[in-house]
């Protein structure tokens, strides 16, 4: 098939981990004979430096264009002054809202040769497979905000449309129904009336997903249940701001931040894939970042945008492969254990692309 995949590499590792992920995608065109038009636009920090915008407007309209776009990550030291007027993360909220990406999908893959090396029990993650799906284009990112008014208050909101709770529970319950038939749903909904307004519309949502068992839980126990027992959990439906704290959270069940993907989708089939970790600028340019969320993020591209199924499937069980075979970036090697570098681990997954 032909796709045409935009590539925003972005600020610190991004472009290193975007590079290996570019790497997997090439080969899998290869294999399959599938023509990939594979082309990087800037945003980002990189952006406001040399176009005084972190999501230039020929940057807008590529991503609009292609069939899906693959990002690396944003922001970094330089751009992080408060009283900096442009921000990087801004143009990903801004990409997020102008594509309509509503529903983020992020799967905590636990791979069980990294379970000795996680930091729970490893008793505690026999059977854990979670997807989180956080809705992403409302909530306090997207509220009514004041950062300046006098300079001593500042503030954001918290607002939810009956219509956009819907939308993205019906994403998990369909979700749901492919899995385990789970949806666990997060809110506050003993403080705010926001989250009050949450818990009706999934309610009244899955009244016609009589299949898919649905249980409603306030944040703050939650995150200590999702430690304490995540076999228990399948699919976790949860606001924006919540989603992104959890699924950080979650990341201890993987073994490290670096190895989980998502996937941004619209209500189409177009949609952005990134991995959740950040721009890393600690390790950026070092050449140890792990590259295995960016290229996850590639297969979930294959199977969400382009619905090549058997080749994201080839890619995770490639991934799988490395693993099993003791391959680590430095982020998964105990103190002093060999690690290879993200080029290698990324040659490594391309090389057992296809079972070769
Ligand atoms: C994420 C990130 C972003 C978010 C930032 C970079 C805007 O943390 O994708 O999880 O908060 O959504
Ligand atoms: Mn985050």
């Amino acid at each position: 098939m032909q796709a045409n995949i935009v590539l925003l590499p972005g600020d610190g590792v991004g472009p290193e981990v975007t590079a290996e992920a570019t790497r997997v995608l090439n080969a899998v065109a290869e294999l399959g004979g599938h023509g990939f038009q594979l082309e990087s636009h800037p945003m980002g920090g990189n952006a406001i430096d040399d176009f005084d915008n972190p999501l230039p407007p020929a940057t807008l309209a590529a991503c609009k264009a292609a069939d899906a776009v693959l990002l690396g990550a944003v922001g970094g030291p330089k751009w992080s002054d408060p009283t900096a007027e442009l921000r990087p993360e801004q143009g990903l909220l801004d990409l997020r809202a102008e594509m309509g990406l509503f529903a983020n999908l992020r799967p905590v893959p636990v791979f069980e040769s990294l379970a000795p090396f996680a930091p729970l029990k490893p008793e505690l993650l026999r059977g854990v497979d979670l997807l989180f799906v956080r809705e992403l284009t409302g909530g306090i990112y997207f509220g009514p905000r004041q950062e300046q008014g006098d300079g001593d208050v500042a503030h954001d909101t918290l607002v939810y449309s009956t219509a956009e709770v819907e939308r993205v529970a019906r994403v998990a319950l369909r979700a749901a129904r492919g899995r385990r038939g789970k949806v666990a749903s997060i809110d506050k909904a003993n403080v705010l009336a926001s989250m009050r307004l949450w818990r009706r519309s999934v309610t009244e949502v899955a009244s016609a997903y009589p299949d898919v068992e649905v249980s409603h839980h306030l944040v703050d126990a939650f995150a200590m249940q999702l430690m304490r027992s995540p076999a228990d959990y399948d699919v976790i439906l949860a606001g924006n701001m919540f989603g992104d704290i959890l699924s950080d959270e979650a990341a201890i069940l993987a073994g490290s931040l670096g190895m989980l993907p998502s996937a941004s989708l619209s209500s189409g089939r177009q949609g952005l894939y990134e991995p959740v970790h950040g721009s890393a600028p600690d390790i950026a340019g070092r050449g140890i970042a792990n590259p295995i969320g960016a290229i996850l993020s590639a297969a979930m591209l294959l199977r969400h945008s382009l619905d090549l199924e058997t080749e994201a499937a080839q890619v995770e069980a490639a991934v799988a492969n490395v693993l099993d075979d003791g391959l680590r970036t430095a982020d998964l090697a105990p103190d002093g254990q060999a690690a290879i570098s993200t080029t290698e681990m990324g040659q490594a997954i391309t090389d057992r692309i296809g079972g070769a």
